[in-house]
């Protein structure tokens, strides 16, 4: 097999890449945009020894696809299972983990496909709003997102109605009390102004500094209030996020002291803190852990402690940890700290299964004993897990 070759294949299985797989002398094809059961005329566009990618030239056989409902999918970055049904993406999302933890068997929350992400990072090139193609650092220019809110969306179109030919990039987030802008490049005051007027914009930051409105916006989970700043992070999509915070507070029951390792905001030690007398938060990120600070004062939480500081420099004893780290896990250190730490569980909360599975085999002073898939991100091959870990005795 080699690059170009058409070839006519039955697609034998797929998964939550939004990929089919078919296979030629034994070799696996992966092949986007494709389900089980279809029949497709193929290109080859990639081969190594272990598999194949291969691109539709045109369907023979077209199973029971989701009708598309974005012009850029398949050439946009951000989407992998918009041909698949919302139930299916469940279901092979599901199957994924299971299968990646040896056949653990795992439930899996999710709420609504479309709608749901509350913040978003567009690049902007001559002018115009773009997002990164699939696979590449080339960009696709975009002026609608199925993944964000009806609010950001006319935002985004304002947007492009403006000269941006010397701004790089736009994040726009959005709470409970409007949207924060924050601003890469120059803009002229004029442009700003439109901006401005648009009713649900609180803040705009223009490299880093604010320049209009509120340090803050607003999220809020139950009656719990979280500010976020322009470089704080915050989970991407609440109702899912509240979901999992709900599940880690039934992790964790009545505890005297917790670690929320990797805290961000404090949003999880915060939701926490009524069913633990302490917990004690480290974040490396000075904006995050100024809005952490906050956030404490507005919701009255007096027995969370928080310091600006990196993961690997703790290795007190706690009796709860739970870490939340970025997608490249945990590091050598911070796995050996925890080994030695001894709490009696760890909850490891994961946007990278196979950063997730490294770890958990590399802690072997622990037990698994439960996963729980989350899906945050409807619509991408993305996927958040929370798993319990217990002390070896
Ligand atoms: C996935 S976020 C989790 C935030 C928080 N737990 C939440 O639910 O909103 C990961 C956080 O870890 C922080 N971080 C990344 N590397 C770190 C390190 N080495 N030490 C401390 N914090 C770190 C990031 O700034 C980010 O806020």
């Amino acid at each position: 097999m080699k690059i170009n070759d058409i070839y006519e294949v039955n697609i034998i299985d797929d998964n939550h890449n939004g990929c089919g797989i078919a296979k030629i002398n034994g070799i696996p094809i992966f092949i986007f945009g494709t389900l089980l059961g279809d029949k497709v005329k193929i290109r080859i566009t990639y081969v190594n020894k272990k598999y194949a990618i291969g691109e539709v030239l045109s369907y023979i056989k077209c199973t029971s696809h989701e009708e598309v409902k974005c012009p850029y999918y398949g050439i946009c970055g951000g989407c992998d299972l918009l041909h698949v049904s919302f139930d299916k993406e469940n279901k092979l999302k599901r199957k994924y983990i299971s299968k990646l933890f040896n056949g653990f068997d795992i439930n899996i929350s999710f709420h609504n496909r479309f709608g749901y992400r509350n913040k978003i990072v567009l690049h902007v090139k001559d002018g115009k709003t773009c997002f990164y193609k699939k696979e590449s650092n080339d960009i696709v220019t975009i002026k609608r997102c199925l993944l964000v809110s009806d609010k950001m969306n006319e935002l985004i179109d304002s947007l492009n109605e403006l000269n941006l030919c010397f701004v790089t990039e736009i994040v726009i987030k959005e709470g409970i009390d409007g949207i924060l802008l924050s601003i890469y490049g120059k803009i002229s005051s004029g442009d700003l102004e439109s901006i401005i007027s648009n009713k649900y914009v609180k803040s705009i930051y223009q490299n880093d500094t604010l320049i209009y409105g509120n340090l803050y916006i607003t999220q809020s989970f139950n009656n719990i209030k979280y500010l976020v700043n322009n470089n704080s992070f915050f989970q991407v999509n609440n109702e899912c996020a509240l979901d999992l915070y709900e599940y880690i507070k039934s992790l964790v029951g009545n505890t005297n002291d917790l670690l929320d390792l990797y805290c961000g905001t404090g949003s999880i030690g915060i939701y926490l803190s009524d069913v633990c007398k302490s917990v004690f938060g480290v974040e490396r990120n000075s904006d995050s852990v100024l809005c952490a600070r906050e956030n404490m004062k507005i919701n009255n939480i007096n027995n969370y402690e928080i310091i600006l500081g990196d993961a690997s420099e703790i290795s007190k004893k706690f009796d709860v940890i739970v870490v939340d780290p970025p997608r490249e896990g945990l590091s050598k250190t911070v796995i050996n700290n925890l080994n030695n730490m001894k709490a009696q569980k760890i909850i490891y909360v994961s946007c990278n299964p196979s950063t997730l599975k490294r770890d958990i085999l590399l802690l072997d002073n622990y037990n698994l004993q439960s996963i729980r898939a989350f899906n945050m991100f409807p619509a991408t091959k993305h996927i958040e897990c929370v798993v319990l870990l217990e002390r070896k005795d």
